[in-house]
């Protein structure tokens, strides 16, 4: 981990927050090239989810969420975490992850802690001005139902697809960006009829496994976890979560859910016409009904399937995955980030040979340009005069191709193309080099 936050840092992936100022716990800044990173691993989920299926809906709501959402979901009762203090040092954990100094010291009952950051929303500061910020995306996903619905027409089994910031007081946020404070998750609340809630909940967790697989996870790193017993949350009748092997131990990448009726049962009005299996509070609140008519122009309530996956997680999965040291003999090695093609920040680098050289530069810019104008991400002129210093520097942050701009590109139309896995070097003519990069970003499955 130490390693994968030093290359975060050095490189310009991932920075602490407010760091000038010593810093705010839980939180970090994605810089230059973990924005890229972060935005590729946000569209290829999109893709997946939303562009490449005919089924579902795409959304994007407000942070700031009305109190009678959360206490209706159940977060303003149970979304809290068993909080002790150490009384020789002051200092406050989680009840599970007390440091191992303080595990002989006397600690407080534990007491519950709810994670939830509130605020006011307008000038006046009272009961009536009070909000949150989300907890998760889901909610607000829930309480669109009726509109997404009307607006579309759709009928079940569809989907709705959200991809935003989260927050949650964390008492002892760790592990880099594993469990922070303010992160973003990707959603997916897929509706459908009760009675095939179980089918589409197997077929929605081998889905999702066969994404992450494409993301650069190898498959014999991800295990399933069927979620028992207290662990399984207040909403659920079954949970799979996927586990992936992080650098400080197998943790939960994504939750897999059967949220049953619960989520538009409890936002729903009309409660008691709607024959709603789940326990939920009575709720007057409402003024929407989000149940959808069936065959017979019975009201039903759909059942809900929910992949819910942590993109700082993936973030951390996916460079952890790619990192290698790789042994060239002769005492000499090389870093690299082996990420999928699709996911890496920069897509290509076009390097003149000599950074002084007017015509060089001229025609790398040229060369970027063309390649830029497809749009399949970031291309870069690296004009630092030094091949060496540029291919390890792409190397380590996992650029797939570099392009050399040298002397016989001038002379005789040639560019030479070095690969980041293999090293190989080929010399291609420089009216080939637009259809060679098109080809080589359209042959993988994201
Ligand atoms: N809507 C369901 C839900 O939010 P969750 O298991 O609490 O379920 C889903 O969260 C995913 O969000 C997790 O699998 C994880 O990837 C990510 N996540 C949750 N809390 C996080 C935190 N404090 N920091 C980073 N990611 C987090």
């Amino acid at each position: 981990m130490d390693d994968l936050v030093a290359l975060c840092k050095r490189r310009g992936f991932i920075f602490q927050s407010n760091e000038i100022y010593g810093g705010l716990q839980g939180l970090y800044d994605y810089g230059p090239l973990g924005v890229e990173l972060k935005n590729n691993l946000k569209q290829s989920w999109w893709k997946s989810i939303v562009y490449n299926r005919d089924d579902v809906e795409g959304l994007d709501t407000s942070i700031l969420t009305h109190p009678d959402v959360l206490k209706y979901s159940g977060h303003q009762d149970t979304f809290t975490d068993p909080l002790v203090d150490c009384k020789s040092c002051g200092l406050r954990f989680r009840e599970d992850q007390v440091p191992e100094q303080c595990k002989g010291e006397e600690l407080t009952d534990p007491r519950e802690f709810n994670l939830m950051f509130e605020t006011n929303v307008g000038p006046v500061i009272d009961d009536s001005s009070a909000a949150y910020l989300r907890p998760e995306t889901a909610q607000q996903i829930y309480i669109n139902f009726k509109n997404v619905i009307d607006s579309t027409s759709r009928s079940l089994p569809f989907g709705i697809a959200q991809i935003g910031k989260s927050f949650r007081n964390e008492i002892t946020p760790r592990n880099f960006i594993f469990r922070v404070r303010e992160f973003e998750q990707m959603e997916l609340e897929f509706f459908v009829t009760p009675g095939e809630d179980d089918a589409w909940h197997k077929k929605w967790v081998e889905e999702r496994l066969v994404w992450w697989v494409n993301q650069g996870i190898p498959r014999d790193k991800l295990e399933l976890l069927h979620v028992t017993g207290d662990d399984l949350a207040h909403y659920s009748k079954s949970t799979v979560d996927i586990m992936y092997q992080f650098p400080h131990g197998l943790e939960e990448l994504e939750g897999i859910a059967n949220r049953t009726d619960f989520d538009l049962g409890s936002h729903t009005k009309n409660q008691k016409d709607l024959n709603i299996n789940a326990k939920v509070m009575e709720n007057d609140s409402s003024n929407a009904r989000l149940a959808v008519q069936n065959e017979s122009k019975e009201w039903i309530v759909p059942y809900v399937i929910e992949p819910s996956a942590g993109v700082d997680r993936g973030v951390l999965a996916v460079i952890n995955e790619a990192y290698t040291i790789e042994d060239l003999g002769d005492n000499k090695q090389r870093t690299l980030l082996k990420l999928k093609k699709h996911l890496s920040p920069i897509k290509a680098a076009v390097i003149p040979l000599k950074r002084n050289n007017d015509d060089l530069v001229r025609l790398a810019h040229d060369v970027k340009t063309s390649l830029q104008k497809y749009q399949i991400g970031r291309v870069v002129v690296e004009n630092t005069g030094n091949i060496g210093k540029s291919y390890r520097k792409h190397d380590e942050i996992g650029t797939p191709l570099c392009i050399t701009i040298d002397f016989d590109s001038l002379e005789k139309n040639t560019v030479t193309v070095r690969d980041r896995d293999s090293m190989e070097q080929k010399s291609l003519d420089i009216n080939n080099v637009n259809q060679y990069f098109l080809d080589y970003f359209s042959d993988e499955s994201e």
